[in-house]
């Protein structure tokens, strides 16, 4: 371990990542099961700032009140006395069979009307124990089949019970956010709002959307094939960047949620750079500052000793990628090929202050286009100074 994680490097863990037994749709368990403040207890000696769960990371489906409460109650002593932070409280709406078409986008208006009352209790149970984050992953909200559903009525019914969950947050004087977790497919084999910028277009519609942004997950984005770095800069650009996700993935296949770093390395590195260092050349620009929260799980192979490896294992690639970004920022020799790629340029905007297209279009510019079209950019160099920085 490069150092020990503190508090102040905010991290946190669901309970659902370190607690997953191993289940997969070919197998059974590999580990025993634990309880939620038995994994509480262990993270926050492995330093740990917060912990994260859905309900039924907790109670049973079908708990009574009083289990519920006996059960939530006993965690939250095990979290006060460990100096954890539950900073996020999700909902299931995805393992009971009910949901098998869906939470909130059922074609079946009864289970809408279910799921949407499970979201909402837990709504209440979230501002109970302090959560500021509400991540909806709507992992049912989708389609096998594009015979399946009114599309159109779908992302109505998707707005809707977005709608009503911001509405209910603000007339309970709630200090809570909704954060949308985008993911491809898996379990659906089309999941609604497949990535960030779906999410990004939904939220744009809502009458409640200020309260409404985003949960993006490493693996998700990568599934598809996308720039996780990308779109945490464009949902930060957006001002929507609630809440993270942190894993690794290797390419198109099944959301593997391994440890973060463990998939493109590279591309860990650039996410870290952004959430440490910012936009550098945009000074202005909205930082991420909540929690980095890892959503990861300790691979089928592994055994009990494994879950605290591998949960340390997060923390460290972090903490080791962090210092990295920082010392890539602060090479006097990435610098110069920064400027030498005109990076900074970029920040500058295309018209001139007050300048109007009329004034822009008669404005006669003399530019070379061959020495233009010619010139060097030195990418392939700065990216060949990260990797120096990655494993030199
Ligand atoms: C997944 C998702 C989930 C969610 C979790 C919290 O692909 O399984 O990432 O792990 O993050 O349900 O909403
Ligand atoms: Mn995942
Ligand atoms: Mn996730």
């Amino acid at each position: 371990m490069v150092r020990t994680p503190t508090p102040e490097d905010k991290f946190s863990f669901g309970l659902w990542t370190v607690g997953w037994t191993g289940t997969d749709p070919f197998g059974v368990p590999t580990r025993a099961e634990l309880d939620p403040w038995e994994y509480a207890d262990k993270l926050a000696e492995l330093g740990a700032w917060g912990i994260t769960f859905h309900d039924n990371d907790v109670f049973a489906f079908d708990a009574t009140d009083d289990e519920r409460a006996a059960r939530v109650g006993r965690l939250k002593d095990a979290a006060d006395k460990a100096g954890l932070v539950i900073e996020m409280v999700t909902t299931n709406t995805f393992s009971h069979p009910i949901f098998k078409d869906g939470g909130l986008t059922a074609n079946d208006r009864a289970v809408r009307r279910f799921g949407l009352r499970k979201v909402l209790k837990n709504v209440d149970l979230a501002a109970e124990l302090g959560a500021t984050t509400f991540v909806m992953w709507g992992g049912r909200e989708g389609a096998e089949y594009d015979s399946s559903k009114d599309l159109h009525a779908a992302f109505a019914r998707y707005g809707e019970g977005l709608d009503t969950v911001a509405a209910y947050i603000k007339q309970q004087g709630y200090d809570l956010r909704i954060a949308l977790e985008p993911k491809p497919n898996e379990p659906r084999g089309d999941i609604f709002l497949p990535t960030i910028g779906h999410a990004l277009g939904l939220i744009a519609t809502l009458e409640h959307g200020d309260i409404v942004g985003l949960n993006p997950e490493t693996g998700h984005e990568q599934m598809a094939n996308l720039s996780y770095t990308h779109g945490l800069a464009q949902a930060l650009h957006a001002d929507k960047l609630f809440h993270i996700d942190l894993n690794g993935q290797k390419g198109l296949k099944y959301d593997q949620d391994l440890v973060f770093g463990h998939g493109d390395l590279l591309s860990a590195f650039f996410t870290v750079d952004l959430l440490v260092n910012g936009f550098p050349f945009s000074p202005d620009a909205p930082r991420y500052d909540g929690p980095i929260h890892f959503d990861y799980k300790p691979s089928r192979t592994e055994g009990m000793e494994s879950i605290w490896d591998s949960a340390r294992a997060n923390m460290e690639t972090y903490l080791m990628l962090a210092d990295k970004a920082r010392a890539y920022r602060a090479d006097p020799e990435v610098q110069n090929l920064m400027r030498a790629a005109s990076i900074d340029e970029l920040a500058q905007p295309t018209l001139s202050d007050g300048e109007t297209v009329e004034e822009f279009l008669a404005a006669e510019e003399a530019i070379d286009v061959q020495e233009k079209g010619t010139r060097e950019y030195h990418y392939v160099e700065l990216y060949q100074a990260a990797l120096r920085h990655l494993i030199g």
